[in-house]
This record gives structure tokens, sequence and C-alpha cells, in this order.
């Protein structure tokens, strides 16, 4: 769920529609406003739907302009997406509004006590039971701040709120557990967001709340405690984002626009990295070179897209570095036994650093003696403060549901450190390293080339509009590709979608090959090690024999696909480790032009959210 805090001299209904607007990718099924008048009234608005129901509503019947406000919008899990359910809950007689972000997992126990001492409740969700709680702390102790410590010292789980009370006009309190929240320091106002992205637009001095801290927030003042109430120190940091990157300009959708950035997102990524033919990474001196040569095996925890990144670079660093590197789910490796030892990497990659389950499985990691670096592309998040190093990736705000520029950014940091252990390790001479980053610093323009092309994959995607299955192939590095293009086709176009590891075919999935199936095949390059490339080719023959479809992701100037494919999408020449970088941009681009040609939101794809912020 996405949660914006205002207190200021401006609107801060504008200031909270603004910043719910950028949060919308955190959730979208329901959103709503609180916000206290100038009078001192404590008014709230709230709709089941996307943000535009909301912010219609709001235009037929606008609240009283305040300054001091919470915005929430929601991604539902107790409790359906409706208006009642919506956030935020009222209590104290509506004098006090509340907002969550996370779980709370003793809410049943808390909601029967409360109902056995008489309370009435609005909603199924455990948010409300939260207000309820502080509704009765409230009157109970007559101050909200110390009605706040105490409601949080009985909550367990997951959890952001943020509350209002209306004989408090000019505050905002907030509390953070297992769940994301970032200050901003304004000029006589404050801000609060589950990311900067809410304010960035205010102010780029922000601070990230920490684990079991509380922050009271006026205009002039901002007050960090724990949940006792002792003061924390805090420090600030600024916002690298530029405002203006995290709004759509002039293009349709975000997805478009993210799939456009990919040249800048690589080669920012890259930027500042590459000095003398070697790679420099600065915040891998919290390692240090001797525990990187002492690691035996790399274990990559993500979930998502973020797990095809690492099966990628499982290849390039097994191939670089010379370390076993296993890739899991972060959910499948956290809840069994998995071999940790204090030589084992724990590697996790999130483009927003706050997936619950990959910080589940950072946290145990780190509990069992691993080291922890972390991949992420959100400053200020979980995921990096609970690791021992962080390698940003610098694709700026990925705003659209689906992930592409956070993607190739991933691999471009992924390889980076690959090769810097390599270099650490010896195992690649400085000629084999230095011709390796070159190769990564042509991968910007190349990709300019492959984004040129898109044109013939958005024709065919429309000429494909109703199809029902579509199965990806590939080998080696293009494997995660195949895996990544059929999950962008489930995520952006709803249709069933499978990927496979071409050798993998014969074994059983083959079997679905009928008359008309399309596949798309990743073909490797002819000069692939290993005679990959005529193998997939067999494998081309051995589907269109069966009847199926093909359309080839193939290198420039291959020709002996040709005979075999009913369709050839051309990518530029790279090294083999590099062709995955290239071949992903036509697949994002045939899910996101299928997606439209049926009318779908590609930003907002149903059911989904960006951040899952809970387990
Ligand atoms: C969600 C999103 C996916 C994303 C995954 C991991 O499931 O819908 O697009 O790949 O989370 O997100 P992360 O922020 O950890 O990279």
């Amino acid at each position: 769920c996405g949660i914006v805090g205002y207190v200021g001299a401006r609107s801060s209904v504008d200031v909270l529609m603004g910043g719910l607007r950028r949060l919308e990718y955190r959730g979208y099924d329901s959103a709503g406003v609180a916000i206290i008048g100038a009078e001192g009234e404590l008014a709230t608005a709230k709709r089941a739907g996307k943000l535009k129901v909301l912010a219609d509503a709001l235009e037929q019947q606008p609240l009283e302009a305040g300054g001091t406000g919470i915005g929430h919008t929601r991604w539902a899990t107790h409790g359906g997406p409706t208006d009642a359910n919506a956030h935020p809950h009222l209590a104290d007689e509506g004098r006090l509004a509340l907002i969550h972000n996370g779980i709370i997992e003793n809410f049943s126990e808390l909601k029967q006590e409360l109902l056995d001492e008489g309370f009435a409740f609005a909603s199924e969700t455990d948010t409300e039971v939260a207000a309820v709680l502080l509704g009765r702390e409230v009157r109970r102790t007559g101050d909200l701040r110390a009605a706040f410590r105490a409601t949080v010292q009985q909550l367990e789980g997951a959890f952001t709120l943020l509350a209002v009370h209306r004989d408090e006009p000019g505050l905002v309190v907030g509390a953070r557990r297992n769940s994301p929240l970032v200050l901003g320091l304004g000029e006589g106002e404050n801000f609060l967001g589950s990311d900067v992205a809410a304010f960035v637009e205010f102010t780029k001095r922000a601070v990230a709340i920490g684990q079991d801290q509380i922050v009271e927030l006026t205009a002039d003042e901002v007050r960090v405690t724990d949940f006792e109430g002792s003061p924390v120190e805090v420090e600030p940091f600024e916002v690298a984002w530029d405002a203006s990157a995290a709004e759509k300009g002039g293009w349709s959708s975000f997805m478009r626009k993210e799939v456009a950035e990919q040249p800048e997102a690589v080669a920012n990524t890259v930027r500042g990295r590459i000095a003398d033919e070697q790679v420099v990474i600065p915040e891998l001196e919290a390692l240090g070179d001797e525990e990187l040569r002492a690691v035996r095996r790399i274990t990559i925890v993500a979930c998502g897209t973020a797990s095809y990144a690492g099966l990628v670079a499982k290849y390039a660093i097994e191939q670089w570095a010379r370390v076993p590197v296993e890739v899991e789910l972060s959910h499948e490796f956290r809840y069994r036994e998995p071999v940790i030892e204090q030589d084992t990497l724990v590697l996790s990659i999130s483009q927003s650093g706050e997936t619950m389950d990959t910080l589940m499985a950072v946290k145990y990691a780190r509990e069992m003696g691993a080291k922890t670096v972390s991949v992420c592309n959100t400053q200020g998040a979980t995921i990096p403060r609970e690791s021992d190093a962080v390698v940003y990736t610098h694709a700026g705000p990925e705003v659209a549901v689906a992930s592409t520029k956070a993607f190739v950014a991933q691999i471009t940091a992924l390889y980076l450190f690959g090769l810097h252990l390599a270099r650490v390790r010896g195992t690649l001479t400085d000629g084999q390293l230095a011709a390796q980053l070159h190769e990564l610093q042509a991968v910007p323009e190349k990709l300019a080339s492959v984004l040129e092309e898109s044109e013939k994959v958005a024709q065919l995607a429309h000429w494909m509009a109703d199809t029902r299955s579509v199965l990806f192939l590939g080998r080696h590095v293009g494997y995660p590709i195949a895996l990544e293009g059929a999950l962008k086709l489930k995520e952006l176009a709803y249709i069933h979608a499978e990927g496979f590891a071409a050798g993998e075919l014969k074994h059983g999935p083959i079997a679905l090959i009928e008359p008309g199936q399309p596949v798309f095949v990743v073909v490797p390059s002819p000069r692939h090690p290993n005679s990959l490339h005529p193998k997939v080719v067999s494998n081309i023959q051995e589907i269109r024999a069966r009847g199926a479809r093909v359309i080839a992701i193939a290198e420039a100037g291959d020709a002996a696909v040709l005979p075999f494919a009913d369709e050839v999408i051309r990518i530029p020449l790279a090294a083999p480790l590099f062709e995955p970088l290239l071949a992903v941009v036509p697949l994002q681009v045939f899910a996101m032009e299928l997606a439209q040609a049926k009318g779908l939101d590609v930003d907002q794809p149903r059911n989904l959210a960006k951040s899952v912020t809970v387990e």
C-alpha cells in the first residue's frame, strides 16, 4: 500500500493526492484521505477503485481545505476492496483517522478484546482494529502522542501507521515496523511517504524512519523516537532522483516511458563505476577484498522479475568468478532450512528494496551468519539498510507495476559485481576484464538500436491480440529471458504463457505444441561457445515440424534461423553474456503492445502491486 502524510501551509489534499498518484503503483484497489480542516474538523473521503475514482469524488464534493492530512492507496489483504474497507479508518467518534500498510498479525485477539469492551467496527480490516485501539488509548491518556506509543506497543506483525486527531490539528504521528516510511524535510512543512516519490517534488531532504520508530510531525518540527518515546538520532540524505523522473512526461503510459529509458538505466548504473578498465564500487568496501575472496558460495534471493535478473547473473558470475551461485525465490529460501555458512554470500535483488519476502530472507541469512549484499533501486529502502553492503541500480523511479528498466539495471549491477569479484579473486586476467567492461559499456547504444525496431514487434502484437497461449524458449542466459518474456505477458496481457529451457523441450513441453501455437525462441549467437546455436536451431525445427508458429529473436546476420522461423526479430551483435540485456526488450514490447491492443491498463495490471510489503 502507499502512504502519504503532510503538515504545512499548502492545501494538504492537493499534496496528498499528488503523492498518492506517485505511489499508486504500490496498490490501487481503493484510496482515501483524511484532512483536518481550517476550522479544526476532521473530514475524510475514500473510495474503492483506482485513485481516479477518489479524485472525481473530491472534485464533485471537495473537502474543507486544511494543512494537515494523511492519504492511502490500498492493495487489499484483509477484506475486499470496498468503500468501507478503504482507509482511513475512523475511531474516537470520528475524531481520529488512521491509515496502515502491512498486516497486523494479532488483530483478531485485539478485536475480540475491543468487542468485549463494547467497541463497534464498521469494516473487516485489521486496520480498523488499530484505529479503535488508538481511540481507546486517546481517551485513556488524553494525548495523541502517548496514545500512539501505547498502541504500537500492543501490535504484532508488519505495519506503517499514520494517524491524525481533531484535537491536535497540526500533528501527524507515524510508526514503522517492517514496512517502509520515509520522512521529507521541508521549510515550514514536513512530509511522510512510503517512499521518496511521494514528496520529491517538494523536498529532496529525506530521512528513512528506522525499524520500530515513531515520528511526530508538525509544520516546524520533527521528532523521531523509539516505541517507548526515547529520541533517536536521524541521518538525513539527499534524494538523487529528479522530481520530473517520476512523471509521465508526454508518454501514454509509464511502461512505455520506462521501456524507452532502458539505455539510460544501464548507462547510469555503469556511470562512475569503471575507471582505468577496472570496476570501482566503493559501496562494496564495507565488505573487504579478503572477505570476498573467502566466499565459497553465493545464494541469490529475489522475487518475480528480480529473480530472473539473478538467474541471468548466475551464468556470468560463475563463469567469471568461479564461485557456485544458486538462485532462490526468497519465500522458498526463508522457510526451509537452507545451508548457510559463514562463507556464504547472500545477494538480494529488489527494485523497491521493500519486498517483504526478500526482506525476511535477508534478515534470516544475516541471523545465520551469512554476509549480505543487496542490489536495489530505491535509496533509503529497508533491504539495503538490513544488508552489509548495497550496490544501487540507477534506473530512476520505476512506476509501472511490471518491471522493465529496473531489470536491465539489475543485470548491469550484478555484472559489475561479478567482474569486481573476478578481479578480487584473480579469476580473470586484466585483458579479459577490460573486454567484458567494454561490452557492458556498449550496451546502452545497442539497447537504443533494439528499441528502434519496436514498430515491427508492435505490429506482431496487434496481429496476435486474440492469442490464448504463448510459449517462450531459451537456453543458457536466454533461458531466464524466456521466463521473463512469459512473466511479462502474464502480468500485462493476462495471457497464459510459459517459459522453458529449450533443452527441456523434448522432456515434456513439446507435447504442448499443436498447429498454430506461437513460440518465441531466444536464439543464442552463432558465436556462442559449446555450439548452442545449432542446438537451438534444431529445437526450432522440431517444433516447426509440429506446426508451431515460431518467432525467433536472433542476432543480426544470423541466417540459419531464416528458413524455419515465421518471424525474425533482430538484435545487434553482442558477446553471449550480454545478449539477454538486448533480447528481453522485444519481449517487453510485445507484452506491452498486446496488452494495449486488448485495451488493458499496462501500468496497473489487475490484482498486482509493484511493491508487495506483505508475506
Ligand atoms: C512484485 C511485482 C513484480 C516484481 C516483484 C519484485 O511481484 O509485481 O513486478 O518483479 O514484486 O519486486 P522488487 O521490488 O523486490 O524487485
